[in-house]
């Protein structure tokens, strides 16, 4: 399910007119829809219904308090990756005993506040994290559970920044060292309790054989793990990915961007049976830490264009959303189906949507041909539900925009547009 379509010749997110929301509401607008979000979360919980498992969304992709709302209600777990994003969760009624914590530079008040909290695991990212750990579960006179990372070295063939399971990238404990690590912890640290092992390989993944290739190789530790120190949980990260290029629940209008050679949907349906098998024998229970998946398909940044304007060699056409609010072209080369609010007729142009910012970086695409909208109109970036709003800044000194959950026939301001006033709030 993915929650939007053309329904009477304008755009809808489930039932709600998006015109009607961003003349009510303005632009820049995030629009998510929540029944997309249920829908994935239940979809992925029940494909890995066979095994003992747990689906810790990954707060990171979408942290509204709403969404995290939804989740929570659904006793999903959460992998969080800062003192902030547990204070999220817990705000959203979320359980802190459901949390992994992740990242490669934890703080002492980051850790004490979260050992505090009783969190399920600390996935810790080296040795020196570990032994520090130790030291602040000491001090507090408690014991920490943690999962080491390993990176398994294995290629997720994705964009060079969003993969992390390579021996060249900062994440994790190379494959070959990690089980000395577990070792000395077991030997030496006697405030962490080893619970489990984590691996993330990257994010964005549409082939299902990474995964495979990092689980069979990942496999005989984890078994290893469980004989020797008892470990109970193998989390295999997230990273699941989303076809950018379909995100229309009627399927892709004629006029969208062809999709690249190969670019499929990775199914919840192929990612389990290839997976399952794989890890039903472990007899440990199965973590996951989808971001994307769950909340990628279910949003999208509706903005209003200002201008056309004729250079010399190209049409551009100016929108009041910019690299600020959703930056994932300018850093990824992130490609985000752009369709405008009323159902656009049978003309073409090949422009390129580029928003206000005083930089060459500030498109949403280049040379794409898209159907003539014009100034006044609204268009909707697609697949902005993930990695788009938590990623929107103040440069520029623009407010960031407000978010709309909707539920059916319902949509409700789940943050405010933030005023002038928001954005000098703290200075001096
Ligand atoms: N677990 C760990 C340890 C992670 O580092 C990440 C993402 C996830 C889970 C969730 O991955 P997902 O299921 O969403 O792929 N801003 C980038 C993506 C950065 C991903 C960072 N880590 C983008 O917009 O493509």
């Amino acid at each position: 399910m993915h929650g939007f379509a053309y329904r009477h010749g304008s755009l809808h997110c489930e039932d709600v007119d998006l015109q009607a929301l961003a003349e009510e509401h303005g632009t820049p607008l995030y629009v998510y829809s929540g029944n997309t979000i249920l829908d994935h979360y239940r979809r992925l919980d029940k494909a890995l219904g066979s095994i003992d498992h747990e689906v810790a969304y990954a707060v990171k992709a979408n942290s509204n308090l709403s969404v995290l709302k939804l989740l929570a209600a659904e006793h999903a777990g959460f992998d969080i990756v800062s003192g902030g994003e547990l204070f999220r969760v817990i705000k959203a009624g979320g359980d802190p005993a459901k949390c992994t914590f992740a990242g490669v530079g934890k703080t002492r008040p980051e850790i004490e506040y979260a050992l505090k909290q009783g969190i399920y695991s600390f996935n810790v990212e080296s040795e020196e994290e570990l032994r520090y750990l130790n030291e602040v579960a000491a001090d507090l006179g408690v014991i920490a559970p943690a999962a080491v990372r390993v990176n398994p070295n294995v290629d997720a063939k994705t964009h060079k920044y969003i993969s992390t399971g390579k021996s060249g990238n900062k994440f994790g404990v190379d494959f070959d060292y990690i089980a000395d690590v577990y070792a000395r912890a077991a030997r030496e640290l006697a405030h962490v309790k080893l619970r489990g092992l984590q691996m993330h390989i990257g994010s964005q993944l549409t082939s299902v054989k990474p995964f495979v290739e990092a689980v069979e190789k990942v496999a005989p530790l984890a078994t290893h793990l469980k004989n020797t120190y008892g470990i109970e949980f193998w989390s295999i990260g997230g990273g699941i990915g989303i076809v950018y290029h379909s995100s229309l629940e009627s399927g892709s209008p004629s006029w969208w961007a062809a999709k690249p050679e190969g670019e499929r949907p990775l199914t919840i349906e192929e990612y389990g049976a290839e997976l399952l098998p794989r890890l039903q024998h472990l007899g440990l229970k199965i973590l996951l830490e989808p971001g994307r998946y769950i909340v990628g398909n279910a949003g999208v940044l509706l903005t209003r264009c200002l201008f056309e304007k004729h250079g010399t060699t190209k049409t551009f056409k100016v929108v009041d959303a910019g690299m600020n609010d959703l930056i994932r072209p300018a850093l990824y080369e992130g490609h985000h189906e752009i369709a405008p609010v009323k159902e656009p007729g049978e003309a073409r142009r090949k422009v390129d949507v580029v928003g206000p910012i005083c930089e060459s970086g500030d498109f949403f695409c280049q040379d794409r041909e898209l159907p003539d909208f014009q100034p006044g109109e609204v268009v909707a970036l697609m697949s902005a539900g993930a990695y788009g709003f938590v990623m929107a800044s103040n440069y520029n000194s623009r407010p960031l925009p407000a978010e709309i959950l909707v539920d059916g026939s319902t949509a409700k301001v789940v943050r405010k547009r933030q005023t002038l006033d928001d954005l000098i709030a703290g200075e001096v």
